[in-house]
C-alpha cells in the first residue's frame, strides 16, 4: 500500500508515473515540524536501506547525507553528496516501511549522526511530496515503489560486453590501437569510449576533424569487428561565434538565464559555456535531436557527463576571488589569511551559492536553479532518452549518465562517477548496487580499476572479479594516471580469463537484468532481504545476492588471499580460474573462511539453484546462445530470459524459457 502526502506547493518532478490520491490522514512514523523537518525515532535494531548513490554502507545508519547532486572526484568516507539524488529508503526492524521524499531541491538526512536513535530529513523550503509504502518484505516495498516510478531503462545487449575507456584517447590512431591490442591478445571487447578529446575544442556534437579525419569509417570499421564507439556528451555548450549549437541556443532562449535575463555564463572543459535549460521542454527537444548528428554517423551509445551541472567557475565569483587573492598576495599571510585564501580558491568550483544565480523557465515560470538542482541531470537524460524514441524508435540506444534523480532511471543507466583506484572503492561499488537498484537504476557499474589514482595489477584483478557481475563493465581511468588497459599488466592472461568468464555469464546477467527491469525487481539485493530473521545476515555489508541464484562476495583488500563469507543457507561455492577450469564445493550454512588466489573468481550458487553459462566470444554479437549449460545443483532448472538484444519492444512471457528440464 502506498500513501501520498503533499506539503506546501512542491515542484513537479515527474519521478512518479502513477496518479495516486492524496491521503487525508497525518504522515505516519515521522514527526513533522513546519513541513521542513521530519523526525523519526529509530530502534536499536532498525536498518535504514537505500538513498541510492551515497557513500558508506548498505545500512545507512550513523552518518549524515545530503541529496545535492555534486561533481566530487574526491569522494571518501566523510563525503555527504555524490552525483545522484535518490530520496528513497526503507526502515526495517520492528516496523517495516519505505519512504520517498520527492523533492527537487537540496535535502539533508541525519541518520543517527547527531543522536544515534534519531533520523531527520530536512528540506530547504517545506514544499514536498512524501510517499509512505508498506509491504510484507523489503522486496515487496521496492516492487511497489518501482512500479510507481515506471519501468527502468533497457540497455542493448552489446552494452553487457566489456568496455574500454580512458580520458586521454586523442585520435583515431589511439582508438584503433586499443582495439587491436585487445584483439591481438584475444580479450573480448564490445565497446571503446570516446572521452572529450574526440570533439572539436570540447564542443558537443562536433568532431575533431584533424584527430579523426574519417570518423564514419572508423565507426564502421570497428563495428565490423563487433566494437561500438561510445562518445561522451557534456552539459555545457561552448560560447563561440559560428558554433551552431551555441547560436541556436542563444537565438531560441534555450539556455539558463541569469538574474537579469541574460544567458548565464559558467565554465567547464571548453572554457566559458551556457547551460541548456533542460527543465524547459523546448530545450529538451532541441538538444535531444542533436544526438542524431552522431547517430547518423553510426553511433549507438552515449554517456552524458558534467550534468550536476559541474561548474568550474562562474564569472562573477572568479572575478571577486581574483581580486581578493591579489590583495592577499600583497600581504604577509598569517593563518587566517592563508585559510581564507585556500577557502576562496577551493570554493570557486561547484559552489552551492552559485545555484541561486541562474534560473530555469518551467512552463513559463522563472525558477532559481537551487530549487530544482537535483532535476538537472535527470532532464538531460530525459532530453536524450525521449529523442532516442524519435530518432531510433525500434532499436535500443545505450545511454548512461553521471547525474540523476529518481525518474531518470526510465531513460538511461548511470555510472558511479569519478572513483579512485582504491581498495575501499571496490567495496563502495558493491554497496552501491542494491541502493541504486532500489531507486530503479539497474544498468550501472563503476569505473573498473578506478578513475583517479594509479591502479595496480592486483587491484584490477580483484575489481574485475566484482565487475564481472555488474551490467556495466567498463575499465575507465583519468588523464595522467597509470595506464590500465588490461594489456598493460604483466599477467594479462588472468585478466583475459575473467573477461571470458564474464562473456560466459552474459546469458545469466542479461537474463537477470531483463527480468528485474520487466518485473520491477532488484537485480542485486542485500542478503538480509531474503533472511530477515537471521541476525548474522542482517549484519552483512560486503556480500550481495544477484537474482535468485547467485551470492557474490568479492575480495576488496590488498594482499588478501581469501575472506570470511557468511552463508545464510547451504550453497555451492564455485571457484573459477577460467571458463573451462573450475570446481564446485558444497558449503554448509554458517561462517566460512574462503581462500581465493588472485586469479580465482569465487562466487556461490544458492541452495537448489543453477545458473546458465555459455562460451566466451570476441564480442557479444558472436556469442553462441545454443551452447549453454547449467552449473549448480543437480536437477535444478533456470528460467532464462533472452531476446534479440536490440529491439525496444521486449516481452517477458514470450522470451522466457525454462532450461534444465
Ligand atoms: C569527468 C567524468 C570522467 C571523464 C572526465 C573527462 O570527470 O566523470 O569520466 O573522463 O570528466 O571528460
Amino acid at each position: 500500500m502506498i500513501e501520498k502526502f503533499i506539503f506546501g506547493d512542491p515542484v513537479e518532478t515527474y519521478a512518479v508515473c502513477e496518479n495516486l490520491p492524496v491521503s487525508e490522514g497525518t504522515l505516519p512514523y515521522f514527526k513533522n515540524e513546519n513541513n521542513t523537518k521530519f523526525t523519526l525515532m529509530l530502534d536499536e535494531e532498525d536498518i535504514v536501506y537505500g538513498l541510492g548513490e551515497q557513500v558508506r554502507g548498505i545500512n545507512k545508519r550513523g552518518w549524515k547525507y545530503r541529496a545535492c547532486n555534486s561533481d566530487n572526484p574526491n569522494h571518501q568516507e566523510d563525503t555527504t553528496s555524490l552525483y545522484g539524488a535518490h530520496n528513497f529508503f526503507i526502515v526495517s526492524g520492528r516496523r517495516l516501511f519505505g519512504a520517498f521524499f520527492d523533492y527537487a531541491g537540496i535535502i539533508d538526512y541525519d541518520i543517527g549522526f547527531t543522536h544515534r536513535d534519531t533520523m531527520t530529513v530536512t528540506t530547504e523550503d517545506g514544499n514536498i511530496c512524501v510517499y509512505i509504502i508498506s509491504g510484507e518484505s523489503e522486496k515487496d516495498i521496492v516492487k511497489q515503489f518501482r512500479k510507481m516510478i515506471g519501468q527502468s531503462y533497457v540497455a542493448p545487449k552489446w552494452a553487457f560486453g566489456f568496455g574500454q575507456s580512458r580520458w586521454g584517447y586523442k585520435s583515431e590512431e589511439d582508438i584503433r590501437t586499443v582495439a587491436s591490442e585487445y584483439k591481438k591478445r584475444g580479450i573480448p571487447l564490445d565497446s571503446i569510449y570516446l572521452d572529450i578529446d574526440y570533439m572539436e575544442r570540447f564542443k558537443d556534437f562536433t568532431i575533431n576533424g584533424e584527430a579523426f579525419p574519417d570518423f564514419e569509417k572508423l565507426v564502421a570499421d570497428l563495428k565490423n569487428d563487433g566494437i561500438h564507439l561510445v562518445p561522451i556528451i557534456d552539459a555545457g555548450v561552448k560560447i563561440e561565434d559560428g558554433y551552431s549549437v551555441y547560436e541556436e541556443g542563444v537565438k531560441n532562449n534555450f539556455f539558463c538565464k541569469d538574474e537579469n535575463g541574460k544567458d548565464f555564463v559558467g565554465a567547464v572543459w571548453p572554457g566559458k559555456v551556457h547551460f541548456p535549460d533542460f527543465l524547459k521542454s523546448e530545450t529538451r527537444e532541441w538538444f535531444g535531436d542533436k544526438y542524431a548528428f552522431l547517430i547518423d554517423k553510426g553511433i549507438e551509445g552515449f554517456w552524458n557527463d558534467m550534468n550536476e551541472p559541474a561548474i568550474f567557475y562562474c564569472e562573477d565569483r572568479l572575478e571577486s576571488v581574483m581580486k581578493r587573492v591579489n590583495e592577499l598576495s600583497e600581504q604577509n599571510m598569517g593563518i587566517d589569511e592563508f585559510f581564507e585564501f585556500t577557502g576562496l580558491v577551493e570554493g570557486i568550483s561547484n559552489n552551492i551559492d552559485d545555484y541561486d544565480k541562474f534560473y530555469h523557465d518551467i512552463d513559463g515560470k522563472k525558477v532559481p536553479h537551487r530549487k530544482v538542482h537535483n532535476l538537472y541531470g535527470y532532464n538531460m537524460m530525459r532530453s536524450a532518452g525521449e529523442a532516442f524514441g524519435r530518432i531510433s524508435p525500434d532499436k535500443r540506444i545505450l545511454m548512461f549518465s553521471r547525474s540523476s534523480y529518481i525518474g531518470s532511471h526510465r531513460y538511461g543507466g548511470i555510472w558511479q562517477g569519478d572513483n579512485k583506484s582504491w581498495w575501499s572503492h571496490i567495496l563502495m561499488n558493491l554497496q552501491l548496487m542494491p541502493s541504486l537498484n532500489m531507486a530503479g537504476f539497474l544498468y550501472t557499474g563503476a569505473d573498473t580499476g578506478g578513475f583517479n589514482a594509479d591502479a595496480t595489477e592486483d587491484l584490477m584483478l580483484r575489481w574485475l572479479q566484482l565487475s564481472v557481475f555488474t551490467p556495466l563493465m567498463r575499465n575507465h581511468s583519468a588523464l595522467g594516471t597509470r595506464e590500465q588497459e588490461l594489456y598493460r599488466f604483466d599477467n594479462c592472461s588472468d585478466c583475459k580469463n575473467i573477461i571470458e568468464i564474464r562473456y560466459g555469464l552474459i546469458p545469466y546477467i542479461y537474463s537477470e537484468y531483463m527480468k528485474a527491469v520487466l518485473k520491477d525487481e532488484m537485480m542485486f539485493y542485500p542478503i538480509s532481504f531474503d533472511f530477515r530473521d537471521d541476525e548474522d545476515a542482517r549484519n552483512v555489508e560486503d556480500q550481495l545476492f544477484l537474482g535468485n541464484e547467485i551470492m557474490i562476495a568479492p575480495i576488496y583488500k590488498q594482499n588478501a588471499r581469501g575472506r570470511y563469507v557468511y552463508l545464510p543457507e547451504e550453497m555451492k561455492m564455485v571457484r573459477m580460474r577460467s571458463l573451462s577450469d573450475y570446481e564446485t564445493e558444497t558449503l554448509q550454512k554458517g561462517h566460512h573462511y574462503v581462500r581465493a588466489e588472485l586469479n580465482e573468481l569465487v562466487f556461490f550458487i544458492r541452495k537448489g539453484k543453477a545458473i546458465p553459462i555459455g562460451d566466451s566470444a570476441e564480442n557479444t554479437s558472436k556469442l553462441d546462445a545454443s551452447w549453454i549449460k547449467l552449473i549448480g545443483y543437480d536437477n535444478a532448472t533456470y528460467e532464462l530470459y533472452d531476446d534479440d538484444g536490440y529491439s525496444t519492444a521486449c516481452n517477458l512471457n514470450e522470451n522466457i524459457r525454462v532450461i534444465g528440464k
